[in-house]
């Protein structure tokens, strides 16, 4: 498939395709980062490290997935984890990252850092250069980190301590500063700006929630008895609103999109709002390395289909799609039909009709009432037979 082009660049860097693994288990040693490349990845972000011995010493369990048939089944499931820091020293990454630099020759390699003060930012961010990293990624977005902390979502929660990171990090590294935005600090798009004011050369939109899992029996939560971190592919559109709603402020560095990404199609919807190349954790964790080639092939037939041979020529497309409130059309009137054949008379229209319009004939035969229809679309969106439809009537204006 020579003749479509994944490559990108990133603050100066070419990555040979837009899928990078986020920092995690897939990540979490020179031997499984080499793995991850060799299956195709064009970068890896390694586990976070930290001089935090706390951090180090992962709580057992941690991992637990919310409705794992689905996600065996291709459908929506949520990944609960308290995965901490990377349990090696610092001073072990110096030869983990080495040993990835002379195995593999086309992978760029982005060394995640979380300090607990700014000179073991300034301190870490030295190190990961010399041990030969090609950009650092700052852990201003860890779920777990509570108020009060330098790193994680509680540094994320203050915008001067994150500028401050920053450009702690700026001036102790010449390495390109990539910034993990996060859904619990700041506003994503307030955060955005901020890190690009201080001087970040990438942002990533976005990590994931911190949430909490209950078992009604015994009152407590599960597993490990406490929060974690929760994600999963029903993330994607709230990422990717964040992602778009940062690539129309034009900040002028790259935007590398993420959160619950685990399709090719999820992959090109944050490129069509102006990411250039996506990070993803728990698709991999669920589905494997092996998910990196059916990624990339998926992305290939779609551009060879559509006529592309660079990811340039629709990066940022469906941005002028996007029409805000204000705009949104109020005058075009529709009318909902219904196909008898196609009703099975379940009645599950009428029990949901916000406006109390739809009812069931003497044949068990979804009517309409036209004069209490608001052609919400509601109905048709949930129809099991796709019964329904919206016609338009009246175009604006
Ligand atoms: C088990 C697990 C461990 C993670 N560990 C880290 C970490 O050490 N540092 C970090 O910055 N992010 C970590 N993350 C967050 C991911 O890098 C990623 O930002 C997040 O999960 C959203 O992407 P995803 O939906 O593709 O997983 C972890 C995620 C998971 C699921």
């Amino acid at each position: 498939m020579a003749d479509v082009d994944l490559s990108v660049e990133i603050a100066g860097i070419t990555f040979k395709n837009p899928i990078i693994l986020a920092s995690g288990p897939p990540t979490r040693s020179a031997e499984r980062i080499i793995r991850a490349m060799k299956y195709g990845a064009a970068g890896v972000v390694t586990k976070t490290i930290t001089y935090d011995v706390m951090q180090q010493i992962q709580p057992r369990p941690r991992m637990y997935v919310v409705r794992p048939h689905d996600a065996l089944a291709g459908r929506y499931y949520s990944f609960y984890s308290v995965d901490l820091m990377s349990e090696y020293k610092p001073e072990r990454w110096i030869s983990e990252i080495g040993k990835v630099k002379a195995e593999v020759k086309d992978g760029v390699l982005i060394a995640s850092i979380a300090g607990r003060t700014y000179e073991e930012w300034s301190k870490l961010a030295q190190l990961v250069e010399r041990a030969g990293a090609d950009m650092v990624e700052l852990n201003v977005s860890c779920p777990h980190i509570e108020e009060g902390e330098l790193m994680g979502r509680a540094a994320a929660s203050d915008i001067d301590i994150v500028r401050h990171i920053i450009k702690t990090v700026k001036e102790s590294t010449s390495l390109p500063v990539v910034v993990k935005l996060t859904p619990h600090g700041a506003h994503p798009v307030k955060l955005a700006r901020v890190a690009v004011e201080a001087g970040a050369d990438v942002l990533v939109s976005t990590a994931r929630f911190q949430g909490l899992i209950l078992d009604v029996n015994t009152m407590k939560p599960i597993l490990w008895g406490g929060f974690g971190g929760y994600g999963g592919p029903w993330q994607v559109p709230i990422s990717l609103s964040w992602t778009a709603h940062i690539a129309m402020q034009r900040l002028k560095v790259p935007l590398i999109g993420s959160g619950g990404i685990s399709s090719w199609r999820d992959v090109l919807a944050f490129i069509l709002v102006g990411a250039k190349a996506t990070q993803m954790c728990t698709a991999i964790m669920m589905y494997g390395y092996q998910l990196i080639p059916k990624l990339l092939q998926g992305i290939e037939k779609w551009m060879k289909d559509k006529g592309f041979a660079s990811l340039e020529e629709f990066r940022g497309r469906a941005l002028e799609s996007i029409i805000p409130l204000e705009k949104l059309s109020r005058k075009k009137a529709y009318i909902v039909k219904i196909d008898r054949g196609k009703c099975t008379g379940c009645g599950i229209c009428v029990r949901d009709c916000p406006y109390d319009a739809i009812y069931l004939d003497d044949f068990r035969k979804a009517v309409v009432n036209h004069e209490l229809c608001d052609n919400c679309g509601l109905c048709m969106s949930l129809c099991p037979t796709n019964a329904i439809s919206l016609t338009v009537m009246q175009h604006d204006g």
